[in-house]
């Protein structure tokens, strides 16, 4: 990442810190946009501001301790104000293909149990249709290939091609929080169609996938020329 996406990130961040009240319950996303979200948050939280937050990732969970965000769990707080996470895409109508840092399951959970979320990045995620990015799918470690084969033919119902890779990391397949594995679906142009989400989620061994349609509210958009909100 260079310096300046950074900078933009924390611009963002920054934008999106402005909507937090005091008492708020929130939702803290995963990814390197959402964590400068989170250390923004902590320095509010140390001069004072009173929040919870339930993070979307052991790793989002892990940053706030370090920094002292107060948190809470979905079990003890199932109804949140807000959350705020960062997106791999964020398309028209603000649909959004997340899961580039293997969190989508929590931060699909998270932002449904949410009043509004905030998605925040740098504009260079902005697209007029979703598919550059490949689809994450999370799936359960068991019948691996037939779920891929289903998710593969799923695509081509909806003429849909491309390579569905297995995420793999330090020559081992990914693990999610959940104990999971994530596919990589490179379909191309994706129809952000409740039609074929459902036929994605339709598959037995698909636990979730990375399309968000209409869970975000607000896109908080950081570019050279300032920020830039859209509503959904
Ligand atoms: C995590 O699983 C993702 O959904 C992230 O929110 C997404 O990958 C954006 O990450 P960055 O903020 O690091 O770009």
């Amino acid at each position: 990442m260079t310096e300046d996406t950074k900078a933009l990130k924390i611009e963002a961040a920054r934008a999106a810190l402005a909507n937090v009240e005091p008492g708020m319950k929130l939702g803290l996303g995963t990814g390197s946009t959402s964590e400068e979200f989170v250390r923004l948050l902590a320095t509010r939280v140390a001069e004072g501001l009173e929040i919870v937050g339930v993070p979307t990732s052991i790793r989002t969970e892990t940053l706030c301790r370090e920094l002292g965000v107060p948190l809470t769990t979905l079990d003890e707080t199932p109804e949140l104000d807000l959350t705020v996470d960062g997106a791999d895409e964020i398309g028209p109508g603000l649909a959004l293909v997340k899961g580039g840092g293997g969190a989508l399951l929590r931060e699909k959970i998270v932002a449904a149990a949410s009043r509004r979320m905030i998605v925040i990045a740098d504009e260079s995620k902005l697209v007029e249709a979703l598919g550059r990015f490949p689809l994450p799918i999370e799936v359960n470690a068991f019948g691996l290939r037939a779920t891929m084969l289903a998710i593969e033919a799923a695509g081509r119902r909806f003429g849909l091609t491309g390579e569905i890779r297995l995420r793999m990391a330090d020559g081992k397949p990914f693990v999610t929080d959940g104990g999971h594995h994530i596919v990589d679906a490179s379909f191309g142009r994706i129809p952000a169609t409740r039609a074929f989400a459902d036929e994605l989620n339709a598959i037995p061994g698909v636990v979730e996938h990375g399309l968000f349609i209409g869970l975000a509210s607000l896109a908080i958009l950081a570019g050279r020329d300032g920020i830039r909100t859209i509503d959904a």
